[in-house]
């Protein structure tokens, strides 16, 4: 059957702004993460896993190994490096995913797993955002092209492994601001929750 119908939000564009999209993506889920209570842990896991998944499966498939022929044959060490450490972050990461895949919000280790993915991965994309992505601009490397792969590509694998194009409803999803005003529960957690996280995270 043809792919998932991309929504009209996802146009193709160059390969790093689709990838820095990602990013953001899974940052504000890891936020919300931090802020929520028992009954949306679950989901929010769940969701920031399927995303990395598809996220990391597409920056192996695609974007490392342009990435890599286009250093090489620049003689690029430097960047060489870079996109080889990306890739054995990627293993770590993976790791991690598929321990929180295997529990549930009753073990124990279940927050401290999501957390800790969090902040590797806000490592991994920072290190990618502030390093490898401006070697790639600079490099000969059309990403133009590169995004409309990653873009099919993306389309593809989403609806290959069945997840939703649509954003994770939450009550803090639906709140622009970031500020929920739904969910007893929610607001409970996160009038004391989010302000030792945020001060944390500086
Ligand atoms: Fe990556
Ligand atoms: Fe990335």
């Amino acid at each position: 059957m043809a792919r998932a119908n991309p929504r009209s939000t996802d146009t193709p564009r160059d390969a790093i702004a689709l990838l820095k999209e990602d990013h953001r993506t899974v940052k504000q889920l890891f936020e919300q993460f931090e802020d929520a209570d028992e009954t949306q842990m679950s989901a929010i896991a769940t969701r920031v896993c399927q995303l990395l998944t598809v996220h990391a499966q597409l920056e192996e498939e695609i974007l490392y190994p342009a990435a890599k022929q286009a250093f090489e044959e620049e003689e690029s060490e430097e960047e060489l490096d870079l996109v080889n450490e990306a890739a054995v972050e990627h293993g770590t990461a993976k790791d991690l995913i598929a321990k929180i895949e295997a529990m549930t919000p009753e073990h124990e280790a279940f927050k401290a797993t999501v957390t800790v993915l969090g902040e590797y991965i806000e490592h991994h994309v920072k290190e990618e955002e502030t390093e490898l992505f401006p070697a790639l601009k600079k490099s000969e490397l059309d990403l133009k092209e590169l995004g409309a792969q990653l873009f099919e590509r993306k389309a593809a694998l989403m609806e290959e492994l069945g997840i939703s194009e649509e954003p994770l409803e939450t009550p803090r999803g639906r709140s622009r601001s970031g500020r929920s005003t739904t969910g007893r529960s929610g607001a409970r957690r996160s009038s004391t929750a989010k302000s030792s996280s945020r001060t944390a995270r500086h």
